[in-house]
């Protein structure tokens, strides 16, 4: 991914992130996160492309664990507008909030998810990157792209350090499920409505 992808990269986000709250936050929000996951330098970001440079897919992950606080600090005006707009015009902005008050006060430190050292799996002796998004435009699903990017994707992450690639998906998100589950990553099922998936480097 790189700045000249941004345009498109939103576009795709918005088909298939419909109804997430980063989503109801509006395109200054959105661009700001996939900015950010492009300038970092503990971040990776790739995009999949057809012959005329359309984006189809993307996956975005980091091994830093202040990437939300930075992107926060560094894009506050983006995401305060789009949560003000949100609040009159968008139910998910206003559910969103409600959710997300008790990280408010955390907001602006940095904090690893510890949840899969709290479900009792070991820790990689390695750093750990957390996958962000993963998507494949709807028109093109089905068709073993998003394996394809996703086994790049994380070729890309380990080649930058990383011992261990994981992230979190909603139990309902079939797709995901059955694309971690082909691909031989670890799936566990870690809380009422959260299944983590992780793949460790093969050394
Ligand atoms: C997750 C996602 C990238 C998977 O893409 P994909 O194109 O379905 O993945 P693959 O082509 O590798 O194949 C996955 C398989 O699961 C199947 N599948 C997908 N959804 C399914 C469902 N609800 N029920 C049954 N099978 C399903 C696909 O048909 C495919 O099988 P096939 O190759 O035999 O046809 C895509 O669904 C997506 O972009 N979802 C929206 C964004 C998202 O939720 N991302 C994950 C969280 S970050």
């Amino acid at each position: 991914m790189t700045p000249a992808d941004l345009v498109g990269v939103v576009e795709l986000h918005k088909v298939c992130f419909e109804g997430y709250f980063l989503t109801a936050l509006g395109d200054a929000a959105i661009g700001a996160l996939y900015s950010r996951a492009v300038d970092d330098p503990k971040s990776v970001a790739c995009v999949l492309q057809d012959d005329s440079e359309r984006i189809l897919g993307l996956a975005v992950g980091t091994l830093n664990p202040a990437f939300h606080t930075g992107l926060l600090r560094r894009s506050f005006p983006a995401f305060a507008g789009g949560v003000v707009r949100g609040l009159f015009t968008e139910a998910t902005v206003r559910k969103g909030i409600g959710e997300r008050l008790g990280f408010v006060s955390k907001i602006f430190v940095a904090r690893a998810d510890d949840t899969l050292e709290r479900s009792g799996i070991t820790p990689s002796q390695f750093p750990e990157a957390r996958f962000l998004d993963v998507a494949v435009h709807p028109d093109c699903r089905g068709g073993r792209h998003a394996e394809r990017l996703v086994e790049f994707f994380a070729g890309e992450v380990f080649r930058a350090g990383a011992g261990r690639l994981g992230g979190s998906v909603k139990p309902r998100n079939l797709g995901s499920l059955i694309l971690y589950k082909r691909l031989g990553w670890n799936v566990q099922k870690t809380g009422p409505d959260r299944v983590d998936v992780w793949v460790d480097r093969e050394e």
